[in-house]
């Protein structure tokens, strides 16, 4: 099933980012905190506790084990799993599966790509109006808001019917075939890890996996320039997809997660990818599985790059909680066609509320 240009235009011109500067270069000519232009400044950044403790480590599931079928330690997994779900909403997944060459090769890109000059960088990607593919921003809405401490590079990867390849940047030249192999490493890992969190909801074999089968997922690449300003690399969020993969590129760390009122910061394991619970998911199982706050401070001495990839369900698939795992009224969320969901994200975005808020059904 092809959807056209004209479709495909329709599906990734959802909006894009007002113009704002490049961070990177910013970062270089306003090395002092008392220079950094004020949209980008957080006075209360620490008016919550960081606690770095190890009770407050995120738990860590094997896939390995976890596809170790019918074993009573891969019922064990999926127990830890489905709780890490339901009370985290965040997990490291060790032993995942993803070949270590499409790994190195995905992060030898990305530091290629980013390591070009500006000019370089832009001529080759840069971000069109109306549209978040490329290398910007992620969305800027209004001229008031804080502004991010970083930049991006992102594409949509998956389906193929969505997948922009001519603005995939040429340089370096391994950066096309690094990218479809890792994108398609990762979106198998997704639907592994799908697949059994159907199974922990009950679900038949395959519900929720076929929502996501031919689902888009899209690729963000994050660089965050070293700073010790009061600064964040993301304002506080939560994905407003299904499933997102996160590889940690180089080991500096600046991940966070809102739990109980504090921040916890995540030390990814060397190897392993930080997965997270998204907005869809949370409302797919009628919010059984949790979608957490996160955001991303800036280290003092060195920059930060990340690599984000985001799964969501077909392009024609309902969002809304799915019938078996709601009991008589007590449908927590409203449903509505994806092309509507994803309108829906853009204007919470323009009013700064809360997604979630938004879809859930009143009393
Ligand atoms: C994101 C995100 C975290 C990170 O891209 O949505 O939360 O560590 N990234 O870069
Ligand atoms: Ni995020």
């Amino acid at each position: 099933m092809g959807m056209g240009e004209e479709g495909k235009q329709r599906r990734t011109q959802l909006g894009g980012s007002l113009p704002v500067p490049n961070v990177q270069s910013l970062a270089a000519s306003c090395t002092s905190p008392s220079t950094v232009p004020d949209r980008y400044l957080r006075p209360d950044l620490d008016g919550h506790v960081v606690v770095h403790g190890d009770a407050e480590q995120l738990p860590v599931i094997d896939l390995a084990v976890l596809l170790g079928e019918g074993r009573p330690s891969s019922r064990d997994e999926a127990a830890k799993l489905r709780s890490a779900c339901e009370d985290w909403g965040f997990f490291q997944l060790v032993n995942h599966g993803v070949g270590e060459e499409a790994v190195e090769s995905m992060k030898a890109a990305m530091e290629g790509f980013f390591s070009q000059p500006l000019e370089e960088k832009m001529g080759s990607s840069e971000q069109r109006a109306g549209s978040i593919e490329g290398y910007g921003q992620a969305f800027v809405v209004s001229d008031e808001q804080k502004l991010d401490w970083g930049d991006m590079l992102f594409f949509y990867a998956q389906p193929p019917d969505l997948k922009n390849t001519r603005l995939w940047p040429s340089h370096p030249p391994t950066f096309r075939s690094a990218l479809e192999k890792y994108s398609m490493e990762v979106k198998k890992v997704a639907l592994s890890l799908l697949r059994q969190l159907g199974g922990e909801l009950g679900l038949e074999a395959e519900e929720l996996t076929g929502l996501f089968q031919e689902g888009v997922q899209g690729v963000r690449m994050n660089y965050y320039p070293h700073h010790t300003g009061r600064l964040l690399g993301i304002s506080p969020h939560s994905d407003a997809v299904g499933l997102t993969l996160l590889l940690q590129v180089n080991p500096v760390q600046g991940l966070q997660i809102r739990r109980a009122g504090r921040w916890i910061p995540v030390c990814p394991m060397p190897g392993a990818l930080v997965v997270n619970v998204g907005d869809v998911l949370q409302i797919l199982s009628n919010g059984q599985y949790k979608s957490i706050e996160h955001r991303v401070i800036i280290n003092a001495e060195k920059e930060r790059l990340s690599i984000a990839a985001f799964h969501s369900p077909n392009l024609d698939c309902l969002i809304g909680p799915l019938p078996e795992l709601v009991k008589e009224g007590e449908q927590r969320y409203n449903t509505l066609r994806s092309e509507d969901y994803a309108r829906l994200v853009i204007s919470s975005k323009l009013d700064g509320k809360n997604l979630l808020d938004s879809m859930k059904v009143r009393a």
